[in-house]
């Protein structure tokens, strides 16, 4: 399972609702846990391994030996977030080389679906809060440069710029 790299257009893509929960979609998610521990990632969404669906892992430790920390939303919805805010640090799987400064609400309540289907509420906060609203931004087509202060924006612009050329030049070699 290999990561899509910014700009790759599947990243900007409309994601379709989880509807069928049986092993395959297990062995997806299983997958994703290890391309992310591959990556030395804390997240994935689905997009960012091509699979347009509203689907997102996480572990906060980042660890492949806790697995009791990985979470898996099937169709998660955001149904609070607080007014306080933070500032963070973040990067991102489908951006190499790439961090910065992003304000997100400190804490959220979340709704989801589990591997089985059923459903389960879940409240954030913090680190965990942070990750999950990156990733679930990644389900509505949202990257986190879309979020970045912009002074990080700006100083990511020239990684950035660097994506989009080696993108366009694996398409014309392809
Ligand atoms: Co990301």
């Amino acid at each position: 399972m290999d990561i899509v790299i910014y700009p790759d257009p599947r990243l900007r893509k409309k994601n379709a609702p989880v509807t069928t929960f049986d092993k395959s979609l297990a062995t997806n998610v299983r997958e994703m846990f290890d391309a992310m521990y591959a990556t030395s990632g804390v997240g994935l969404a689905a997009p960012q391994v091509g699979l347009n669906i509203r689907l997102l892992v996480y572990n906060p430790s980042g660890k492949s030996d806790l697995p009791n920390e990985e979470v898996v939303l099937c169709n998660p919805k955001m149904v609070y977030k607080s007014k306080e805010t933070e500032s963070g640090e973040e990067g991102c799987l489908s951006f190499p080389e790439v961090n910065g400064q992003v304000i997100r609400p400190l804490k959220v309540k979340i709704e989801a679906q589990n591997l089985e289907g059923e459903a389960f509420e879940l409240e954030l906060e913090d680190w965990d809060a942070r990750i999950f609203q990156h990733e679930l931004d990644h389900l509505d087509g949202i990257l986190f440069i879309d979020r970045m202060t912009p002074a990080s924006k700006n100083q990511v612009k020239p990684v950035l710029e660097d994506l989009v050329h080696d993108y366009k030049q694996a398409l014309a070699d392809s």
